[in-house]
This record gives C-alpha cells, sequence and structure tokens, in this order.
C-alpha cells in the first residue's frame, strides 16, 4: 500500500519535489520498486534492526544488474518509471 501511496503521489505533485520511499524496503527488489514508484531515497530501517545490514540490503552489484536489465543508466533515471500502475515492477 505504501508504494501505491508514494506512486500516486508522485503523479500528483511532479517530477520535482524529492520524495521519501519508506515501508516493507527489505532488498534490492523492494528498493528498486519504491524508486520506481517516484522516491528519490528509500528508507531502510525495520528489515535492517530485525534481519541485520549483510542479510537483508542486497549489493550495488545486485543493483547494477537491475538497472543494466531494464536499460537504465543510472538510479535517477529509474525515479518514477512505474508511477502508472502503482510503483509495481514487472
Ligand atoms: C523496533 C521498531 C519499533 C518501531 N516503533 C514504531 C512506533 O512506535 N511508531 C511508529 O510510528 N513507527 C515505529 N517503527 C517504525 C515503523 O515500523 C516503520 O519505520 C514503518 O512502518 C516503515 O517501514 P520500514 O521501516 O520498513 O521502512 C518502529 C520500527 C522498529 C524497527
Amino acid at each position: 500500500m505504501s508504494t501505491i501511496a508514494l506512486a500516486q503521489f508522485r503523479k500528483q505533485v511532479g517530477p520535482d519535489l524529492p520524495l521519501i520511499g519508506a515501508g516493507g524496503v527489505e532488498s534490492v527488489e523492494t528498493a528498486f520498486a519504491k524508486i520506481a514508484a517516484g522516491a528519490n531515497l528509500v528508507q531502510f530501517y525495520t528489515a535492517l534492526v530485525y534481519r541485520g545490514a549483510r542479510s537483508s540490503g542486497g549489493s550495488p552489484l545486485r543493483l547494477s544488474r537491475l538497472l543494466d536489465r531494464r536499460g537504465l543508466a543510472s538510479i535517477a533515471d529509474a525515479v518514477g518509471i512505474e508511477t502508472n500502475n502503482g510503483g509495481r515492477t514487472p
């Protein structure tokens, strides 16, 4: 629900207002979903507390591969690319 709300918020405010995605981020994939829904920054908190940085954060390499698969050159290019389907990534 927080990702859907984020995507709707991004659509309402346009591209310039910095937004922080929060709620349920536990991996590179769930962090990317927030970015694709329009987040400029992502909060990684509860999963960090309960599972620790090594087991739940994912690696920059995995994020880099995820960007490559979508033909994106940078994280900035991914901000808001999925706002039309509620932030859900295929
Ligand atoms: C141990 C712990 C206790 C928390 N207690 C509260 C709380 O009392 N009130 C609150 O609004 N958020 C609290 N939070 C934060 C929210 O659970 C959490 O930040 C929010 O749901 C967003 O999810 P995220 O941490 O996955 O981004 C707590 C988080 C942790 C890890």
